[in-house]
């Protein structure tokens, strides 16, 4: 199939445009659109065979469960069997926004979107253009994020493209997302409710609104949630092999600087992946390798402002990947504010391979 692309406003989008994509939603179709966390590729949640055809486009398992996404919260009632107190607090708080709550879910919605399971992750998106979108179709949208499965979400319509082109019906180009890492979502199936995934809602301000929210099995680490379906799998991956560094600031720059040497000495090409004070503190003494071409370095955002990592973490990770260095060596950031969510992309893309530096 052809994949049509359509330029949109995100903050006053087109109705024409709005009603072009309702309507391929409507008839079964697949949407790419902007929300304020990532893209999403949408489809009618109350269509098995629509959802099926997002599984098919992303090479995704059906292991893996979708997120339903509402146009408000008096849609809630349509898909979820039972909200509890909590549930209820959390999405007085945070919704519109980039917040999924997993409830038990209601018949009507398909086996297909929740992966055979009793509940059903929903959320309502703040971004303009996803809001108009579900307001117009006028039906739940199945969406997860519209990256081929195991390769990073996109943050922008560029990114989908590369991954989906030819295999949607249609593409929202809004612009770069503004929160950059997806939701964050939790269980409140469960009492004290459980974040299974750290994101675009701080789990200090979760814990505002429900002051025993569990966040694990390891206590004190914000940044090691209890994993969701499918959050085990790979995912986030780059092609080239990923090392994530992690420990006091210095200390981590100078062993990105001396494995950097030695690997591109043993004729690796090396990339870098780090926030901006790093690649500042790093490029004099990476300047001659730099020059010649053995490393990279793509800077992520900053270290002292983790909306800003966030933000710029996945476009980051892409850029380097691109350029298809043999390995990727990365520096995380604090796990403060959305850095949490930063680290747990950061180690997924690791599968593992975490190095801690001692100061
Ligand atoms: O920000 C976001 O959440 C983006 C945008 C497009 O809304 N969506 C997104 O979807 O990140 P996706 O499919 O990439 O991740 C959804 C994850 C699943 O991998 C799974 O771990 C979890 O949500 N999930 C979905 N349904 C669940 C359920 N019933 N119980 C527990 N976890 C669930
Ligand atoms: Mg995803």
């Amino acid at each position: 199939m052809t994949t049509r692309v359509l330029r949109v406003d995100a903050e006053r989008p087109d109705p024409q445009a709005i009603a072009e994509a309702a309507a391929v939603i409507r008839r079964g179709g697949l949407v790419v659109f902007p929300t304020e966390t990532v893209y999403g590729l949408g489809a009618d949640a109350l269509d098995a065979d629509a959802v099926g055809r997002i599984f098919a486009a992303k090479e995704r398992p059906p292991t893996d469960p979708l997120i339903v996404h509402l146009a408000h919260v008096g849609q809630l009632s349509q898909v979820a069997a039972d909200v509890p107190p909590e549930a209820r607090r959390l999405a007085l708080a945070f919704w519109a926004g980039p917040l999924t709550l997993v409830l038990r879910k209601k018949a009507i919605v398909p086996d297909v979107v929740t992966a055979g399971l009793p509940t059903v992750a929903v959320r309502v998106p703040s971004h303009r253009v996803a809001r108009a979108l579900m307001e117009t179709c006028g039906v739940p949208v199945a969406a997860p994020s519209a990256n081929r499965f195991s390769r990073p979400s996109p943050t922008r319509a560029e990114h989908a493209l590369t991954d989906l082109d030819g295999k949607v019906d249609l593409v929202l180009d809004g612009g770069p997302t503004p929160v950059g890492v997806e939701s964050s979502i939790v269980d409140c199936t469960v009492s004290p409710p459980v974040l299974l995934r750290p994101g675009g809602v701080t789990v200090e301000a979760l814990r505002a609104h429900v002051p025993d929210l569990k966040v694990g099995a390891s206590s004190g680490d914000v940044a090691t949630p209890q994993p969701a379906p499918g959050q085990l799998t790979r995912h986030y991956a780059p092609t080239s092999r990923l090392t994530l560094f992690d420990g006091e600031t210095s200390a981590v720059q100078a062993r990105l600087a001396a494995e950097a040497r030695t690997q591109s000495a043993q004729g690796q090409r090396v990339g870098i992946l780090a926030p901006e004070e790093d690649v500042m503190a790093l490029a004099p003494a990476l300047a001659a390798l730099a020059a010649s071409g053995r490393v990279r370095m793509q800077a992520y955002g900053r270290r002292a402002a983790p909306e800003t990592a966030a933000a710029a973490l996945f476009d980051a990770l892409r850029t380097l990947d691109a350029d298809e260095p043999d390995v990727i060596l990365a520096a995380g950031i604090g796990a403060e504010g959305l850095g949490a969510a930063v680290r747990d992309r950061l180690t997924r893309a690791a599968e593992g391979r975490v190095v801690h530096v001692d100061g």
